[in-house]
């Protein structure tokens, strides 16, 4: 564990500081380190009891980078804390002085907590909770209540819960039904699962071919839950590390620490569910390794390869609550929508010829028709895309999909579909779940 190198740097300072006198070590308060703190708790404050702070003096940590984290409030952009390692000095009158050796540091990229330690003289605790006290104050008006959002595996920029839940296009009573569930569970379920003794925790897959707008649902969905005040934790399977157990196992950490409701997002969950893991994965799933946050946990997973989650998973009541099939195009009325949504100001009533050609198509094949023809027309320096324009971009979109079916059909697999080093089976040929109504 990092922090023993913490305790460790600290006791050895200690010690060749102040060989003769006995120490305790102790998790310490990670606003002491603040520069906030640093400047408004300065030399000569008094403390509670006769005590006084005389200063600090920065010391060298090999396992400490003094480094400040800044996050923005409103408008404006504001220190959020600072790592460091110092003594803190003090004195009791008729007791001489006493120092703290400290350290602050970050130790976990998806937990940006700082973790920080003191060593200290057994007999001074009190005035060093008071020395705590007065940096929190100073420090606390400033610091955001909290992250709305953990990224487990990736940077924020695998994650934008920014999308507005109108801007998801799918039949009505599914997103409905799905924000219903969510809003059930939170505002009643956890209490009936706490009163029957079971970790409030519900699963819900969204399971749907390419393209259909499952992450977009999910970002939407965390849109919707940070605003009653829930947190997310995102995790991710795309960055280097692919999709490991551990990433769970951490996520899982993360909701259970969590002192607020919080939305799970597991992306690609069939990807988890290689023969090593798949045990563990049902452990969770069945409630065994699965996260007790009497604030209640929503696990939002998705995938397009439901055929992964097999007999097991589907069939078995409890391991997964709802599963959600998120359709491509369905009619006619579902494609003009969407159809009107991706041309946006460049819509002209006569675009609705080529709805039919949308039906079964995923929102994303729409978007990419709509942005190629409005494409074509700026190149031909045309301020209009006309009809014609749209339908061959909606042909070369469907050619094109079609020649690369034929292709791969042709091949073995050889790996590129995947975006990471997991293997996952090949699409089948024909969807297994049946299309929603
Ligand atoms: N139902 C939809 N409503 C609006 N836009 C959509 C919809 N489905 C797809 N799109 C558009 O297509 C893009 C890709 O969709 P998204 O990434 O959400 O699909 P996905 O189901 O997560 O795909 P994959 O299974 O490959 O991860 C979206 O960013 C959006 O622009
Ligand atoms: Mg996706």
């Amino acid at each position: 564990m990092q922090y023993e190198r913490l305790v460790q740097w600290a006791t050895e300072v200690w010690q060749e500081r102040w060989p003769d006198r006995e120490y305790v070590t102790i998790w310490a308060s990670a606003e002491c380190s603040n520069m906030i703190a640093q400047n408004q708790v300065r030399a000569g404050r008094r403390l509670r009891g006769k005590a006084r702070f005389d200063g600090r003096e920065a010391l060298d940590c090999p396992a400490v980078v003094p480094i400040s984290d800044y996050g923005s409030r409103g408008k404006s952009t504001v220190l959020m804390a600072t790592a460091g390692a110092y003594a803190f000095k003090f004195s009791v009158p008729d007791e001489g002085p006493f120092e703290v050796i400290y350290a602050s540091s970050y130790f976990d990229d998806d937990v940006q907590d700082l973790t920080a330690v003191a060593v200290l003289p057994a007999d001074k605790l009190e005035t060093w909770a008071a020395f705590e006290f007065a940096c929190a104050r100073a420090v606390r008006p400033r610091i955001r209540r909290r992250r709305d959002v953990y990224i487990i595996g990736g940077t924020d920029a695998f994650f934008d819960p920014t999308v507005d839940w109108e801007d998801v296009i799918l039949p009505d009573d599914l997103k409905n039904e799905l924000l219903e569930d969510m809003e059930a569970f939170f505002s009643k379920g956890v209490d009936i699962y706490r009163q029957l003794k079971l970790a409030p925790f519900r699963k819900l897959l969204l399971a749907g071919v390419p393209g259909t707008g499952k992450t977009m649902l999910c970002a939407a969905m965390a849109k919707l839950a940070i605003e009653q005040g829930r947190i997310v934790v995102y995790v991710s399977g795309s960055d280097r590390d692919g999709a490991s157990f551990e990433k769970i196992q951490r996520a899982l950490q993360a909701v259970t620490a969590a002192r607020y409701p919080v939305l799970l997002i597991v992306e690609e969950i069939d990807a988890y569910l290689h023969e090593d893991d798949k045990a563990r994965v049902l452990n969770v799933l069945d409630g065994v390794e699965s996260p007790n946050n009497p604030q209640g946990a929503l696990l939002l997973a998705t995938t397009n390869y439901p055929e992964v989650i097999d007999e097991r998973i589907s069939k078995r009541p409890g391991r997964l609550d709802r599963i959600f099939v998120i359709p491509t195009i369905q009619d006619d009325s579902h494609a003009e929508q969407m159809l009107r949504h991706y041309m946006a100001d460049q819509w002209k009533d006569e675009h609705a010829a080529v709805v039919a050609q949308l039906i079964g198509q995923p929102g994303a094949f729409v978007r990419e028709s709509a942005l190629h023809a409005r494409m074509l027309a700026a190149h031909m320096h045309s301020t209009e895309v006309t009809l014609e324009l749209l339908q061959q971009s909606v042909d070369s979109l469907l050619r094109q999909l079609r020649a690369s079916s034929d292709f791969l059909a042709r091949r073995p697999a050889i790996g590129l579909t995947s975006g990471n080093n997991n293997k996952k089976p090949s699409q089948p040929s024909r969807y297994p779940f049946p299309p929603r109504r």
